[in-house]
């Protein structure tokens, strides 16, 4: 390891743990796939790839966990360690259960596979990295994660792990917006986005939620997914049903058609999820995930309050999926080469769905400047109403809006502008772009300005008709 990787790594500002920075002088053989990478063994093939590619990845940290182990994320980007307007930013998120790591070792994976993508000039991949931003986190819950390593297999339970070091559900852990939803909707009040201006509880949050919190809200992220075991499913929102706990029932968001199809792109491309070539992972004719093609709404399955899926979905435009991939958690290192193998077209798949849908610019027509906090509502053609679901423009007044093939109505609303309509039908034929739909708001004085005009117009003419009446007479 040399100076100029130290430098490196303080220039990023990653604080990574410093074990292999100074433990040996030169970089050992790559270690194989078929085991578990340790957090240094993570960190210096982050940082490996990261040397490989310097120029489409930044590595970052966004926290500690509760040992202080850092959360590091790899992104890939021509742009690595920037928003550009108009490149949707997308994420995955691993290992959030520390015994599920099949997650971790995925991502690290496809970090190395799309580096060498890159290197290799593969079509495919430099196409991606070139209209994508992606955010990969393997690990974000470092903490578990030892303790179910240096468990012995047999004296695994099947929660040796799970939570942080300070024995929370990281996934039980995050603001419960589904129940401000539920409130809002019995309530009957038209709020159904972005929901973190309503929610306030004075629970201690663990470091690992707050870090990825801030993080979800802190980029314009689209698309994402959460990868765990335990069963084998794409499950999307809601997760959590009114009821409460105790009842097991479809709990269909406002996007039920968009998440569906969202689910079934990852199951479909995954090479045995969406398949009826497998038994179900609990053995009962209930947890036959594939005869309903390998996806399954939450709540349906069972509720959980508090999870990250639908806090993304309810806190920020982006629109998450979790993904259950081995029954079996934390299989032997061995069998990592087949999941990696039976999940790679899978997570290719998924990436380029950020690009179906929708995005644009939403500009001021008076000063041509873009508009922040702009806000958009889809209405499916088929539909009487909007999708109760808007999204807003960041702060290059860019939108992105998820959504599969369709005709569609968008409306765009700003405070202080006339709102806008316009009908659209998305192809989605396009793998690299989402249909770009921009729009130019009037400002509301310049509407006022407008028919102030009007009237001293209408006013003038008739005046000058009574002059005429008064010259006639
Ligand atoms: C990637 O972007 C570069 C620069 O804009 C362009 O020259 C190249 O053709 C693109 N490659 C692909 C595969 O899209
Ligand atoms: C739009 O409506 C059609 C017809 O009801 C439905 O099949 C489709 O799933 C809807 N699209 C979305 C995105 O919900
Ligand atoms: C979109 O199409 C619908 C149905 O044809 C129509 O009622 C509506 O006015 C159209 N909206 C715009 C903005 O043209
Ligand atoms: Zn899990």
């Amino acid at each position: 390891m040399g100076r100029l990787s130290l430098l490196f790594v303080s220039l990023l500002g990653v604080g990574l743990s410093n074990g292999f920075l100074f433990g040996s002088s030169k970089p050992k053989a790559d270690p194989e796939w078929t085991h578990y990478h340790g957090q240094q063994q993570m960190e210096k093939r982050l940082l490996d790839i990261h040397q490989k590619c310097p120029h489409v990845t930044a590595l970052y940290e966004i926290g500690k966990s509760v040992e202080s182990r850092p959360l590091v994320v790899i992104h890939f980007s021509t742009t690595p360690g920037e928003h550009v307007s108009m490149k949707p930013e997308l994420k995955y998120v691993g290992n959030m259960h520390g015994n599920e790591p099949v997650g971790r070792e995925l991502l690290l994976r496809l970090a190395e596979s799309l580096c060498d993508g890159v290197v290799n000039k593969d079509k495919e991949i430099i196409q991606l990295i070139n209209s994508t931003s992606i955010h990969l986190l393997p690990s974000m819950n470092p903490d578990g994660f030892e303790l179910a390593l240096k468990t012995e297999p047999e004296k695994r339970k099947w929660l040796t792990g799970r939570s942080n070091a300070n024995g929370v559900d990281l996934n039980r852990d995050f603001p419960d917006l589904d129940g401000v939803f539920y409130e809002l909707e019995k309530m009957k009040v038209p709020k159904f986005d972005h929901l973190m201006d309503l929610f306030s509880d004075d629970k201690d949050r663990q470091p690992e939620t707050l870090a990825v919190g801030r993080w979800i809200l802190s980029l314009p992220f689209v698309l994402s997914a959460n990868l765990h075991e335990g069963d084998l499913v794409a499950n999307y929102p809601f997760d959590s049903s009114p009821e409460g706990k105790a009842v097991s029932a479809y709990s269909a968001s406002p996007d039920d058609g968009t998440f569906r199809w969202l689910a079934e792109t990852y199951a479909k491309n995954h090479a045995h999820m969406g398949k009826n070539d497998h038994p179900p992972c609990d053995g009962t004719a209930q947890g036959a995930f594939s005869n309903q093609g390998g996806i399954t709404n939450g709540a349906k399955w069972y509720s959980v309050s508090g999870g990250m899926q639908d806090f993304n979905y309810l806190a920020t435009n982006a629109m998450e999926i979790t993904l259950e991939l081995s029954c079996e958690k934390m299989p032997s290192g061995e069998t990592l080469p087949q999941l990696w193998e039976d999940n790679q077209k899978a997570l290719m798949e998924y990436m380029w769905k950020v690009h179906a849908g929708v995005k644009g610019t939403i500009y001021d027509q008076l000063t041509g400047e873009p508009i922040e906090k702009a806000v958009v509502w889809v209405r499916n053609s088929s539909a009487e109403n909007p999708i109760k679901h808007p999204v807003t423009s960041w702060v290059h007044g860019d939108y992105y809006r998820t959504l599969p093939a369709g005709t569609y109505e968008l409306f765009v609303g700003a405070e202080g502008y006339e709102p806008q309509a316009k009908n659209v039908t998305v192809e989605n034929k396009v793998r690299d772009s989402a249909m770009v739909v921009d729009f130019v708001l009037k400002p509301i004085q310049a509407v006022e300005e407008a028919e102030l005009q009007e009237v001293l117009e209408e006013l003038a003419a008739q005046a000058a008709n009574n002059e005429a009446f008064e010259e006639e007479n």
